[in-house]
């Protein structure tokens, strides 16, 4: 405990270095414990290598193949003159409406099991990145990270978001309770900085976009708004590791929301072990989906060798960055071709574009993946075939029809689409995966297209 007057001496030691800072000490308040502290948690990174003792997804008997349609009740409001429409309001301005305005106590917990199943998947995803983001300034030197272009206070920012990442694994664990997940450890698809940041960059828009999937969907609103508040940072997160990329930092007009088994499929092969008990995940976990031809993000022209076998990345795997002989964009002369840390950077050659052919090939039902390798890749029933690429992104989802499908191989082309006109849907890090059907699903109900998926989804780095 400082006295008061200890306070006023140490500032006064100040202002006669600074301008003159008032002096009035503050009000404190409790300081809560985090869950992890820095330096703890797994260090080990590689694959496992044992037998699970137990396998699958949690599961209980299930009732139907595929949800139902249903027609939209109709809606309890209308305003067509932009008045008020209720006889009074609660107090004077507010409004009336609203759910739990009426001075409901707060519950910050799950409601369901599927309240509690994606806050569980959403703490999976911020432990990796709290052991990602250290792993990575842990494992490359300083003059690796220059040579990448990232100086010293791009590093410290790296070291800002996983104390970040320490937040939000303490935020998720209170909100679950007992049984919350602890820390796992990490199998990572990197070699160099610039693919661990391009991991970064592909983790965080899964992660996102993960969490955006399912938020409205929550029976706790209540919780909701506390992971909303989490995920906002980490779509910070996402932007600035693009921008450390010297990507375009945000090409898109509207973030995309996906399906918790999306989430969890593109998590599920970085997560090596877990320990003991950890509680277990209810999401399916799709067949692999690689996109042989994925634009490389450390190329000034990625369309040059784009066909290259090193340009086959399965699900979120980063783009290689030692095999681009002069095609590699760190220190390229041009002002639009080179990729150095930058707030904002043009392309003088797109990453994609409409009309190019997209090479894909997927993997099996029942192998095993995830902690342990204790989950299983599974296809539902009416998954039967592989007939559409359906490219998920911002606002929209697109199907595109398989062409030359052999094996587990095939190609489509990518879609020329846009959410309003002057915006093309297919840009920055979106999401293809492999479906049986086209039913049109739209932001709300993207989920129904669940029970169709037959392998997928991976990142396209496209724009
Ligand atoms: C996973 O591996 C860890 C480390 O070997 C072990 O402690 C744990 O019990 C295993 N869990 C499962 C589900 O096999
Ligand atoms: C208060 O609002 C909540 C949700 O908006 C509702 O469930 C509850 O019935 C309301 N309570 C009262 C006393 O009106
Ligand atoms: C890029 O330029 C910086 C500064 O001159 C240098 O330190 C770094 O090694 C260069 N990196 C590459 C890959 O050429
Ligand atoms: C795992 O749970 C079982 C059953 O509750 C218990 O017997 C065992 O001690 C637990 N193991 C660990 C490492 O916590
Ligand atoms: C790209 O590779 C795929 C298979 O990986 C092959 O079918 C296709 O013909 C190749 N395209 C070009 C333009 O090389
Ligand atoms: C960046 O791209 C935009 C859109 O193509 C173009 O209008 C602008 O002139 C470019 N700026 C630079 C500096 O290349
Ligand atoms: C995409 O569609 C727009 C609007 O119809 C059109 O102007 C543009 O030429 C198309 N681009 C390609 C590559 O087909
Ligand atoms: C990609 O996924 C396929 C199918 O699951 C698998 O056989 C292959 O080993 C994976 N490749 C890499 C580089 O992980
Ligand atoms: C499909 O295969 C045919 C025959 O080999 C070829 O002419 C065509 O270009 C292929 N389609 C695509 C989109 O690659
Ligand atoms: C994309 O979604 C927006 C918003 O729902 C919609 O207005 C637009 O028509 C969609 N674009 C396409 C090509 O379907
Ligand atoms: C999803 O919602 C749209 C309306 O936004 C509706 O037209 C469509 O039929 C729904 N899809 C399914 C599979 O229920
Ligand atoms: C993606 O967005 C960037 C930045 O606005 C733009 O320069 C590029 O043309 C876009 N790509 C496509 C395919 O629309």
């Amino acid at each position: 405990m400082y006295s008061h007057a200890s306070i006023v001496v140490a500032l006064g030691a100040l202002a006669a270095a600074a301008p003159q800072l008032p002096t009035l000490s503050a009000a404190t308040a409790p300081i809560a414990p985090v869950r992890s502290s820095q330096v703890t948690g797994a260090t080990s990174h590689g694959p496992y290598s044992g037998t699970p003792t137990v396998t699958g997804a949690l599961t209980k008997p299930t009732l139907m193949a595929t949800i139902p349609h249903l027609p939209a009740p109709a809606p309890s409001y209308t305003n067509a003159n932009g008045l008020l429409q209720a006889p009074n309001q609660p107090v004077a301005y507010q409004p009336a409406g609203g759910i739990k305005t009426n001075g409901t106590e707060p519950y910050y917990h799950p409601l369901s099991d599927f309240d509690y199943e994606s806050f569980t998947l959403a703490l999976y995803q911020e432990w990796i990145e709290l052991d990602l983001f250290h792993h990575g300034l842990a494992r490359f030197s300083a003059a690796e990270f220059e040579a990448a272009g990232l100086n010293a206070e791009h590093r410290y920012l790296i070291e800002f978001m996983a104390n970040q990442e320490v937040g939000h694994s303490t935020l998720l664990s209170n909100i679950l309770g007992a049984a919350a997940p602890p820390q796992c450890t990490y199998n990572y698809p990197f070699t160099t900085v610039r693919e661990f940041i391009d991991f970064c960059q592909r983790l965080t828009r899964f992660g996102e976009s993960g969490v955006y999937g399912f938020l409205g969907h929550l029976d706790s609103q209540d919780a909701a708004t506390l992971l909303l508040q989490s995920i906002t940072t980490e779509a910070r997160q996402q932007m600035i590791f693009r921008q450390f990329q010297g990507l375009f930092p945000m090409p898109v007009w509207f973030e995309v929301g996906i399906p918790q088994s999306w989430a969890w499929t593109l998590l599920a092969p970085y997560i090596s072990s877990c320990p003991a008990n950890t509680t277990r995940l209810a999401w399916q976990n799709f067949p692999t989906l690689a996109i042989l031809d994925n634009p490389n993000t450390n190329a000034i022209n990625p369309q040059i060798n784009a066909n290259a076998s090193y340009n086959a990345l399965n699900g979120s795997d980063p783009s290689p960055s030692t095999v681009l002989g002069n095609n590699y964009c760190v220190n390229a002369t041009g002002a639009t071709e080179d990729c150095d840390a930058s707030i904002s950077q043009n392309r003088t050659y797109p990453l994609s574009y409409p009309g190019r052919p997209i090479y894909l090939r997927w993997g099996n039902a029942g192998q095993p993946i995830g902690p342990n390798n204790s989950y299983i890749t599974a296809r539902s029933p009416v998954a039967d075939a592989p007939r559409y690429a359906m490219f998920v992104n911002q606002l929209n989802a697109t199907y595109v029809p398989l062409q030359n499908i052999s094996g587990n191989t095939a190609v489509a082309i990518q879609p020329n689409t846009s959410t309003f006109a002057g915006d093309p849907t297919i840009n920055g890090t979106s999401f293809i995966a492999i479906t049986s059907s086209n039913i049109y699903v739209t932001p709300y109900n993207l989920s129904m297209i669940n029970p169709f998926v037959y392998a997928g989804p991976a990142l396209y780095s496209s724009g």
